[in-house]
């Protein structure tokens, strides 16, 4: 279990497994997803988790995914690091399925967790992450952690009948300042 000042990052497993279903069909999956809105079924949803795992059984596991969960151990959410070994690299995804949650550090806080994690644990070099530009606690989140945006591809997404950009930030081993650091330099505590 990673240990953060608003949530844990524990396992993902069963009990958030029987979440997902509700998180698919909720308003996470929109900014998750790019701007896709389409309902899923709990059977296509299952099918699709199985096929998933026969298709990784035999194969070497790349990727660590975390179930994000309060500090009282309510699961409310993801985040995903999949990593690139040969070039140390990985891709993040994350998504509080329950909305209640949102924009109050709880994301923040958990991704600062899998910064350490990624650097300190995996020794990876770089990692990287690609979001709407009308995903606005996405890009306030880069800020504040301090990601650079690396490319900006124009009209990329088709968002609720609109247009908008892919905007792809980075973040380097080198710049990282560590966990600590950076909740002191943001001023976070535990609330
Ligand atoms: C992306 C996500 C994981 C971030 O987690 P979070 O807990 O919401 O993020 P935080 O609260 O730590 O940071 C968001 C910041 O955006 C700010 N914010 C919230 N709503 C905002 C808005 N409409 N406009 C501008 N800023 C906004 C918050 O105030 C916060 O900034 P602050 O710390 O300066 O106050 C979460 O919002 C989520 O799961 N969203 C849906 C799925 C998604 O977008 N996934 C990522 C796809 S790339």
């Amino acid at each position: 279990m990673l240990d953060g000042l608003l949530v844990d990052l524990v396992p993902w497993g069963a009990r958030f497994q029987k979440l997902e279903h509700k998180w698919d069909n909720g308003p996470a999956q929109f900014w998750a997803s790019a701007g896709d809105r389409s309902i899923v079924t709990r059977a296509a949803l299952e099918r699709w988790q199985q096929e998933h795992r026969e298709r990784m059984e035999n194969r070497p596991r790349h990727g660590v995914r975390f179930g994000i969960q309060t500090k009282d151990g309510l699961p409310i959410g993801s985040i995903s690091a999949r990593a690139v070994p040969h070039h140390r690299l990985a891709m993040l995804g994350a998504a509080i399925g329950e909305p209640d949650y949102w924009g109050g550090g709880y994301g923040t806080d958990a991704l600062l967790l899998v910064l350490d994690y990624v650097f300190d644990w995996l020794d990876l070099h770089k990692v990287w992450l690609g979001t709407m530009s009308i995903n606005a606690r996405v890009l306030r989140q880069m800020e504040k952690v301090g990601f650079t945006l690396e490319a900006r591809s124009r009209q990329h997404w088709f968002a609720d009948g609109a247009w908008a950009d892919d905007m792809v930030f980075g973040l380097l081993r080198d710049e990282w300042p560590g966990r600590a650091a950076t909740i002191e330099r943001l001023g976070l505590r535990v609330r």
